[in-house]
């Protein structure tokens, strides 16, 4: 018998806000053209002054447990995968566990930037195959737009905020590829990268900080980097990508997530697509495509997923999982 981390709910919640393009060229030299042709996206929403990460991801919680069928109460644990905590300590996904009323049972937060849901993924699904933990909740949650700095009209534009986020839990499967839950996890930092994507604020500079990006270099690794990793998991199952319903890849640029398709080989009409509604949204941009994803009726029960992340660290890698 083998102990797979399986779905059991999704959900997600975007702020009520949203940002047109256009807005943009009221106070950039910037254009919606421009911004759509380089990076695909049209809007992205920011949360309301006030409003932080463990609320977002507190909503998505919520969404995730309703479609579970499951309380608070039920889990064991909760990993919150964000690079914006509402406070330097402690961490939001213990905010999150006092919103939920979760009175027992763990929650830490991941911090692997855009790939933290990744992450995120493969340490619930340790918990959860190690038998310290039967149901863990995973939420990805950014308000990236606390981070930009709005003179910037290289990064500015990019981001966006929101959270999305899955219930996991232990089920028995038979140790094949055929079992539902998570079935390959593949993982890599290189911190030689760090200028080429990174906060220039934290606790060495008394600040918050401003995202700086070196955005040619950063997709110079992109492309390649996701499809290595990618290829790298199947290759843990044996598999090919033409065996892949889904690629539900890290939604930063509509080029990217063109590119890493096209370098395996997996059509456009097999990859879920929503980086144009919402940027870039870091950690919370797999677990927002999945739960969209579903909605939309592309992802149903026993599709094989291939998930792929890169961020500022480096950090990347790659989960595959059946629905
Ligand atoms: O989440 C993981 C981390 N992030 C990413 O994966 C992002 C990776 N990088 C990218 O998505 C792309 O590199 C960008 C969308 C950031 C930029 O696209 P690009 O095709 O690489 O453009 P570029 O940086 O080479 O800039 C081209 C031109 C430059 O002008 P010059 O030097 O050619 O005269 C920029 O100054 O576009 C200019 N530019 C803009 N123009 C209008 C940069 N930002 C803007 C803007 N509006 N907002």
């Amino acid at each position: 018998m083998t102990i797979r981390a399986v779905v059991r709910g999704v959900g997600h919640y975007l702020p009520e806000r949203v940002v047109p393009n256009a807005e943009f060229e009221k106070s950039l030299d910037t254009s919606d053209e421009w911004i759509r042709s380089r990076s695909g996206i049209e809007r992205r929403h920011f949360a309301a002054e006030g409003q932080t990460t463990s609320d977002l991801a507190t909503r998505a919680a919520r969404a995730a447990l309703a479609d579970a069928g499951i309380g608070a109460s039920d889990l064991d644990a909760i990993v919150l995968a964000t690079s914006t905590p509402d406070l330097t300590f402690p961490a939001a996904a213990t905010m999150v566990q006092a919103a939920l009323g979760m009175e027992g049972g763990f929650a830490f937060d991941v911090q692997a930037v855009c790939a933290g849901f990744i992450y995120a993924l493969a340490n619930a699904n340790a918990l959860i195959v190690s038998g310290q933990a039967r149901r863990v909740l995973v939420i990805g949650a950014e308000t990236f737009s606390r981070l930009m700095d709005w003179e910037d009209r290289s990064t500015c534009v990019l981001f966006g905020d929101g959270a999305g986020a899955l219930v996991l839990e232990a089920q028995e499967g038979k140790g094949i590829a055929a079992d539902r839950g998570i079935l390959a996890v593949d993982l890599h930092s290189d911190g030689r990268f760090k200028d080429i994507l990174y906060v220039d604020g934290g606790v060495s500079t008394g600040t918050s900080g401003h995202l700086r990006m070196q955005g040619r270099e950063v997709f110079r690794h992109a492309v390649e980097k996701l499809a290595a990793t990618a290829e790298t998991a199947l290759e843990k199952l044996g598999l090919s990508p033409g065996e892949i319903d889904w690629l539900v890849p890290h939604q930063a640029n509509l080029r990217i997530i063109k590119g890493t398709a096209q370098k395996m080989g997996i059509p456009l009409d097999r990859v879920v697509i929503t980086v144009q509604d919402h940027g870039n949204t870091s950690a919370a941009s797999i677990p927002l495509a999945l739960s969209i994803g579903k909605e939309r009726g592309q992802i149903r029960t026993g599709d094989l997923l291939l998930l792929e992340a890169i961020g500022g660290g480096l950090t990347w890698g790659a989960v595959i999982l059946r629905w």
